[in-house]
């Protein structure tokens, strides 16, 4: 699953250098807020994928089993409990199920964590979902294999300018995605991930409260477009997502009539529209094992693929196409800072924590954990929520 393609590197970072052009339609929208789009600095994008390229390199066979012996010894020594995103290597999605850790999107990683009787937490995924661990978790320790892991959607969204913006629509309900620092949460009034931002926004819309959104843009007007909802959206973008190409998606249709379409809402708006399901890594990954259909075009992050084949081994599943049709690869659509989660950097967090812990500062973490706690009782209030793994 390793990024093989020489041409992601600069495909990703001219799609964040034009970030803004995007879907004209939904720019109009967008643009109500008019910020300057903050850019993600070209440098730090192409140093990210190449310590992602190196991190999630397959491994040679013998290596791969000492790390994992150790990694397992380590875990269990220390009293550590590894939470893995479904975005991450292979390798580390098959050491957290094998050691009774969780595989999971990121709204069920905060729970997992935070349930969890383990002192410490190793958290493979990208900077926020450490913080929010650390935050709803502040006895425990939090470890990451790489502080660098960080994610566009957050980079894009400063709190200072974040705060300035804000300040201007105190009447809004301030509504975050969980993409984003913990700086900004502690601004918010809510915090939502892709599996209940829908159901949050609808919920407020009911109560006749405005939003003010931030900050995966997409994910922003697709809510928008199905709740009705007043919101103000902050001009951010994943950089993997944004990347995925209706053209060629239709073309990819018509080549597999019997696939069905699984996309994730952080894709632009005329990806959406040709989906059979939207909806966040998880719910994707359940509408799969629901549906009869035999094969499916996934628009998400390829990592996914590790637990839709291991759940459904018979069905094919097809990655989207970005630059390309699908035929040849053009854009591998990894996630570089996902990928910087290796077995060499968590056996090195594991055995010297101090250097990969994840800290948030006190006055922060406090007014963060409120707007995360509001999420996660709205969210977990009916059903008592399972990790996939474990
Ligand atoms: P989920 O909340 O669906 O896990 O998504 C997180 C993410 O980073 C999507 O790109
Ligand atoms: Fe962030 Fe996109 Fe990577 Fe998810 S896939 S962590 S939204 S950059």
């Amino acid at each position: 699953m390793r990024c093989q393609c020489p041409s992601a590197p600069l495909r990703a970072l001219s799609s964040t250098l034009s970030g803004a052009e995007g879907c004209a339609a939904a720019e109009r929208i967008m643009n109500l807020l008019n910020i300057q789009f903050p850019q993600v600095d070209a440098a730090r994008l192409a140093q990210a994928h190449r310590d992602g390229a190196e991190a999630s390199a397959p491994l040679p066979t013998e290596e791969q089993a000492l790390l994992t012996a150790e990694i397992t010894a380590l875990l269990r020594e220390k009293n550590a409990v590894l939470i893995a995103h479904y975005y991450t290597p292979e390798a580390v999605q098959e050491l957290a199920e094998q050691t009774g850790g969780c595989v999971a999107d990121s709204l069920e990683m905060a729970r997992f964590g935070r349930d969890h009787a383990a002192q410490t937490l190793a958290v493979a995924g990208v900077r926020f979902m450490g913080e929010t661990a650390k935050i709803l978790s502040p006895d425990k320790q939090v470890l990451m294999p790489s502080l660098q892991a960080e994610c566009s959607l957050d980079l894009n969204c400063p709190a200072e300018l974040f705060r300035e913006a804000r300040q201007q629509h105190p009447e809004r309900a301030a509504v975050v995605y969980a993409n984003t620092s913990a700086a900004v949460k502690a601004e918010a009034d809510w915090v939502v991930t892709s599996s209940n931002a829908l159901k949050i926004v609808a919920h407020l819309k009911q109560e006749g409260r405005k939003i003010f959104w931030a900050s995966d843009r997409f994910l922003g007007s697709y809510i928008q477009r199905e709740t009705g909802a007043d919101m103000l959206l902050w001009p951010g973008s994943c950089i993997v997502h944004e990347q995925f190409k209706a053209d060629g998606l239709r073309r990819l249709k018509e080549r597999h009539p019997e696939a069905e379409v699984l996309v994730h809402p952080e894709s632009p708006p005329d990806v959406i529209s040709l989906a059979d399901y939207v909806g966040s890594t998880s719910n994707l990954l359940n509408a799969a094992k629901r549906s009869t259909a035999p094969a499916f075009i996934v628009a998400t992050e390829p990592g996914i693929f590790y637990k839709m084949r291991q759940a459904m081994p018979d069905k094919l599943f097809l990655s989207a196409p970005q630059a390309g049709e699908g035929a040849a690869c053009e854009s591998c659509a990894r996630c570089p800072w996902m990928a910087m989660n290796g077995l060499r950097n968590l056996r090195a967090a594991l055995k010297d924590g101090a250097a990969n812990e994840i800290h948030v500062a006190e006055s922060v973490r406090v007014r963060a954990a409120a707007s995360i706690k509001r999420m996660m009782d709205f969210s977990f209030a009916a059903t008592a929520a399972t990790c996939t793994a474990a």
